[in-house]
């Protein structure tokens, strides 16, 4: 159960920096940090840090998106998509290249405005891009300076939280080490780790292992559950099917054809 008395969710699209928003009016300048750094803002309002808490699965989701329609241009990516996740959940978003995971989630944490359907957030929202969303002339301290402080924290916390976050994740990287110096799987733990700054109560990840070597992997989805167990809900883009006992439900997108929704729950693995 939530501590206390459950916050009203508020719509994220009435904080939404959509396509139309200046800063994403040139698409040629952006990228998965503009996204992250426009996602912290568009949801930095939107309810207390969920940090310590120990939860049950919640009654009301922590994220809800309904209805959820998207096309570019004449191509219909997303239609009435949904999905729902709970405080104490996580849940994995499936489905093959192209149908529209990478949308949904880029609609979910604020960054995209969608033609049709809502979604609400209750509480701060850590997205993790799939590619990530580092930038190349910053060494990893002073991505978690930056990043620390969309999320409110001050040099000393950032730094403090952030170096834990990556050594749990067995960072390598050197003090002094641009991020376009640091290899794939270690640039993906930074980008992973900025995700998770804050202690955000919705975590919205995007492929989140690519690269990570195998003790990592595994590591990665025991992170899940500790971070289902403290009361955040999850919402994980997979591809790893067999990974899927790890959640507690899983929700497949198809790639649209006429008349067809988007989604479909497939699977309830957990209670
Ligand atoms: N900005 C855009 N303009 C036009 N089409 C786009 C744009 N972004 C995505 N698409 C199209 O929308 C569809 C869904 O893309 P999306 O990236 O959401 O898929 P995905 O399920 O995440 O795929 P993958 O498994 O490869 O990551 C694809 O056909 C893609 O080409
Ligand atoms: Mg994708």
């Amino acid at each position: 159960m939530l501590a206390g008395k459950p916050r009203r969710p508020r719509l994220a699209h009435d904080l939404v920096i959509g396509d139309g928003h200046p800063a994403l009016a040139d698409q040629a300048i952006r990228s998965p940090s503009h996204d992250r750094a426009l996602s912290v803002a568009a949801h930095s309002e939107q309810g207390s840090s969920q940090a310590g808490e120990m939860r049950q699965v919640d009654s009301q989701p922590l994220l809800e998106a309904h209805g959820v329609g998207k096309r570019y241009g004449r191509k219909v990516v997303l239609q009435d998509a949904n999905v729902a996740v709970r405080g104490g959940e996580a849940v994995a978003l499936i489905g093959e290249n192209g149908a529209g995971k990478t949308t949904l989630l880029r609609i979910c944490a604020g960054l995209l405005a969608p033609d049709a359907g809502q979604v609400a957030v209750d509480g701060k929202v850590g997205y993790c891009p799939q590619d990530p969303g580092v930038l190349d002339l910053l060494t990893a301290e002073e991505h978690l300076v930056y990043f620390g402080a969309a999320v409110g924290l001050d040099r000393q916390a950032a730094i403090a939280e952030g170096h834990r976050l990556l050594a749990d994740f067995g960072f390598r990287g050197g003090r002094r080490t641009l991020a376009k110096d640091l290899s794939g799987g270690t640039r993906q733990k930074l980008n992973l780790s900025l995700a998770l700054l804050g202690e955000p109560a919705v975590l919205l990840l995007d492929e989140p292992y690519q690269g990570f070597d195998h003790g990592t992997y595994v590591n990665f989805w025991d992170h899940v559950d500790r971070w289902r167990a403290a009361g955040k809900a999850i919402l994980v883009v997979t591809h790893m099917l067999a990974e899927l006992s790890r959640v507690d439900r899983v929700v497949e997108l198809q790639v649209r054809t006429v008349g067809a929704s988007s989604n479909d729950t497939v699977k309830q693995s957990r209670g």
